[in-house]
């Protein structure tokens, strides 16, 4: 009798632990979200008059399983906020996302409704990684603290309004992949600081304001498979380092432009994919460029 009723006392135990347990990771398994950043999402949807982008974001739902354009962390920590792509999106960029400590990836894109100046709160999201406000109605320069955020992978930023000079600090961002400033209004001339970007792949720059000449130091970009800097006006020659590109893969487009003298014949060398020289002023001799060892060469204007 003794025995019975301890062995049952000890199953009921183990019984209730059991349910203990499983209701604990029930609790973790339906509410991640951490709250305050829930409440910093919740207070953007109401600075956009709950626009149409954020329908999904319901204050009863988890923000990080059912509220689109939402990613976080195991902890339950806001790392994306990607919304894009709607008219009824109006305002300026919203400056509470200081408080996303987390936030990776940031793309608030593709809203001709959205005007003002990249806030300096951006300055404060060091963790940056992805940084997306292409085709929006912002105005002012490209800030010089973007160059602060060390973790910038890519900046997205064309098809804008933005004027002033294209930062140097740019030059301090070591593991930027891809930029893209193409238009905008920016003049001035372009940093030779953009050279000092190792693993720069991508530089977009077409169709904005720029004066002087291309910096040498882009040559130095080791994976560099994209230049595109037409239609501005840029003066001076191809720098004669530009034959020593590395990367066998590279597209180049200075079209448009102001440029002059001869296409140095170093440049002749460089394994170049697509090369677009039109509407500029070179002059002398091109045939170099047609030699037998352009073997990779598909597209030449
Ligand atoms: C926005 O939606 C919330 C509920 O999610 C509601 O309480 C609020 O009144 C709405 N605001 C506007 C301006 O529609
Ligand atoms: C929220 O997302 C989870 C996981 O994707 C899903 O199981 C659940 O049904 C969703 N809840 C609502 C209210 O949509
Ligand atoms: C850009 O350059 C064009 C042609 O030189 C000029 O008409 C225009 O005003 C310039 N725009 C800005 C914003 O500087
Ligand atoms: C282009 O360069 C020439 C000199 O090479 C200069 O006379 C002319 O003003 C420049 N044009 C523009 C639009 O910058």
């Amino acid at each position: 009798m003794e025995i019975t009723y301890k062995n049952t006392s000890a199953l009921s135990l183990i019984f209730t632990f059991i349910l203990f347990i499983s209701s604990l990771n029930l609790s973790f398994s339906t509410t991640i979200c951490n709250t305050n950043d829930k409440n910093v999402l919740l207070g953007i949807k109401s600075q956009f008059n709950n626009a149409s982008d954020f329908t999904t974001w319901d204050p009863i739902t988890d923000c990080c399983k059912n509220w689109s354009g939402i990613e976080c962390n195991s902890n339950g920590r806001v790392t994306m906020l990607a919304v894009s792509d709607t008219n009824d999106v109006i305002g300026e960029i919203p400056t509470s996302v200081v408080n996303l400590p987390f936030l990776q990836f940031f793309t608030f894109a593709v809203f001709p409704g959205v005007s003002g100046t990249i806030p300096p709160a951006i300055a404060k999201l060091t963790n940056l990684v992805h940084l997306d406000f292409s085709l929006d109605s912002l105005t002012g320069p490209i800030p010089d603290f973007l160059g602060q955020l060390k973790n910038l992978d890519v900046i997205d930023l064309p098809g804008n309004r933005f004027t002033g000079q294209i930062p140097a600090s740019l030059g301090r961002l070591t593991k930027l992949r891809s930029a893209n400033l193409g238009s905008n209004q920016l003049s001035g001339p372009i940093p030779a600081s953009l050279g000092m970007i190792k693993s720069l792949e991508q530089l977009y720059i077409y169709i904005n304001n720029l004066s002087g000449p291309i910096p040498a130091s882009l040559a130095q970009l080791p994976k560099l498979n994209e230049l595109s800097l037409f239609q501005n006006q840029l003066t001076g020659s191809i720098p004669e380092s530009f034959g020593s590109f590395k990367n066998p893969a590279l597209n180049i487009d200075l079209s448009s432009n102001n440029l002059s003298g001869p296409i140095p014949s170093s440049f002749g060398k460089a394994k170049i994919t697509a090369l677009v020289l039109s509407k500029n002023k070179f002059s002398g001799d091109a045939s170099f460029l047609f030699g037998k060892d352009k073997t990779v060469l598909t597209t030449m204007d």
